[in-house]
Formats: C-alpha cells, structure tokens, sequence
C-alpha cells in the first residue's frame, strides 16, 4: 500500500550553530526513561527492537523530522544538532540515550559520550556481520551520503575489507520518500532499484541498511535484490548493546509509561507515519528547540 502524507516537510538550508533554544515545554515527562533519538521517523524500527528486549523500560522518542534528511548536512551542524537535542534529554533526566540514527553516529557520537556523562547507545552499519556472512564476498552497504564518506565507515572497511569486497551506495532521496510513508510507489520502487541492482549485478549477496529509514523499506530492497540476498541491519544489536550498558529498572514507584514522541516537524505527519506503520501512540509534542538560523 502507498501512503503519502506529507509533502511540506521542506529542507531548511540554514545552519544551526547559532539557533536559539526555545523555553522548554513544561516538564510532564518522569525521569528514568530511555531516549531514543533519530533525524526523523526511521529511529522508531530501532525503538520497536528496544521495546522487545527491554518491555518494561519507559522510552522518549525525538524524530528530528523538520530537519531531516541530516544525510547530506556539514558534519558541524549535525554536532550542533546533536547537542541541543542531547541537551533537551537531559532535562528530560533520561538515564540512557539512543542514537537511533546512523549518521548522527558517526558525526557526533564522540563529541556528544565527551560533552554529556549519561550512557550513550550508539550505531554504525553492520559491514562485520555482513562480511562473516557472505559467500560471494562481496557486500553492499547502503547508507546516507555522510555516512558512507565517514571515518566510521572508512575504519569498518579497512577492518573487513581484507577479503570481502565492500560496495559503499549513497541513496539520497530515501529518507524523504520515508519520512513521506511512501514506501511502494512507483517512483520510490524506481529509485530503490537503482539504488540496489549496480551492487546486485557486481555480485552482492549481502545488503547492509545503513539507515534507519531504509528498514521501513527492507520488503522492497529484498524483492528488488531476489532470492538468496541477505538483508542485515542493526536495530536488534543496538537494542542488546543498550541492554547491557542499561542503569537499573526505573524506581517502583515510576509506573511504566506509553512511550512520548517528540517532533520537530508536523506532529500530524508523525501521527500519520506512527499510524501507516501500526505503531500505538497517543499523544505527539512538538520538540521545543528552534531550527531556525
Ligand atoms: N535514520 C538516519 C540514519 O540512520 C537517516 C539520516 C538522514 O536523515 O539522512 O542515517
């Protein structure tokens, strides 16, 4: 089924360096949650894999949606990004934040464990797993264009790299058609393809989703691939990294809670998106931080 929503969901072409940060929204979060965060709405596959391991744990999504896609943005506003948001989940007393995004990542995943002393969860793309399991030797990464030139992914390479052939796919335009819940159309089918065959037609019988997003898209990458092409992606394995790092259960006294999402786009979009994927959620605040200039 085709869904389409959204369609104001423009770029801002501003950087954020100097963005105000708004008065916050009166506190009505508890304390001890997980937060989950994510350049827009491909982090909830992640929070989806966290709530199956951990259930009984509290979680606040972000879903940087009025700025996304972070794919293609100089790495030093995506750090500053990644710190106003850090910084609003901290007064949120999170005990533990999620990095449910493969691009904040790797751009900011050391400034943010330097800068902030809670324990922060994050991911790269599973090239490791991917080439324990290939037989063709040969693998296809698809990632956000920041993803695929970053030293993360450079260092991965250089690791795994030995004896498997490492195909690295930018696919700009991606994201947005997630963002947009437009996971079939014609046009998103086209782009997937072209995105997916070039790795296929080299030999790739191993995909890695790079992105988040690219899991609300993993049928179509599977079917576009054929028979005998293995999909991997990391939200299973974030998931048990946060359970190892996780600070004790919340107090009994803090009574589990319907996750809280927090936008910085539409809220309806989010809404829509939350519904055409049948994920539960009640009510969808707007992320009190300024993208403005
Ligand atoms: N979900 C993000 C990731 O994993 C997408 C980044 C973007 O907004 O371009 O990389």
């Amino acid at each position: 089924m085709t869904s389409t929503f959204d369609k104001g969901n423009e770029r801002q072409p501003s950087p954020w360096h100097c963005a105000p940060v708004l008065p916050l929204a009166p506190q009505t979060d508890l304390p001890g949650r997980i937060g989950v965060y994510d350049s827009g709405v491909g982090g909830v596959s992640v929070l989806r894999a966290i709530r199956a391991a951990l259930p009984r744990e509290s979680l606040i999504y972000v879903a940087d949606s009025g700025l996304a896609p972070y794919g293609d943005r100089t790495p030093e506003a995506l750090q500053a990004r990644a710190e106003q948001v850090a910084d609003f989940f901290v007064r949120q007393q999170v005990k533990a934040l999620v990095l449910a995004c493969n691009t904040i990542s790797v751009i900011a995943a050391a400034n943010l464990r330097a800068k902030f002393s809670l324990p922060i969860v994050a991911m790269e793309p599973a090239i490791k797993p991917a080439a324990l399991v290939t037989s063709s030797r040969t693998i296809l990464v698809m990632a956000t264009a920041n993803t695929v030139r970053s030293q993360s992914v450079a260092r991965l390479c250089a690791e795994f790299g030995g004896n498997v052939r490492i195909l690295l796919q930018a696919c700009p335009g991606l994201v947005e058609r997630v963002e947009r819940g437009e996971f079939t159309s014609a046009a998103t089918l086209e782009l997937v393809a072209s995105y997916v065959r070039p790795g296929i037609e080299a030999g790739a019988d191993t995909i890695v989703l790079g992105c988040t997003h690219y899991a609300f898209l993993a049928a179509q990458i599977a079917n576009i691939a054929g028979p005998g092409v293995t999909i991997i992606e990391s939200s299973v394995a974030v998931a048990r990294q946060l359970a190892r790092v996780n600070p004790a259960l919340p107090l009994p006294e803090q009574a589990w809670h319907p996750t809280s999402f927090y936008t910085s786009g539409p809220p309806h979009s989010l809404s829509a998106f939350l519904t055409s994927v049948s994920e539960e959620h009640t009510e969808i605040r707007s992320l009190p931080l300024s993208h403005a200039e």
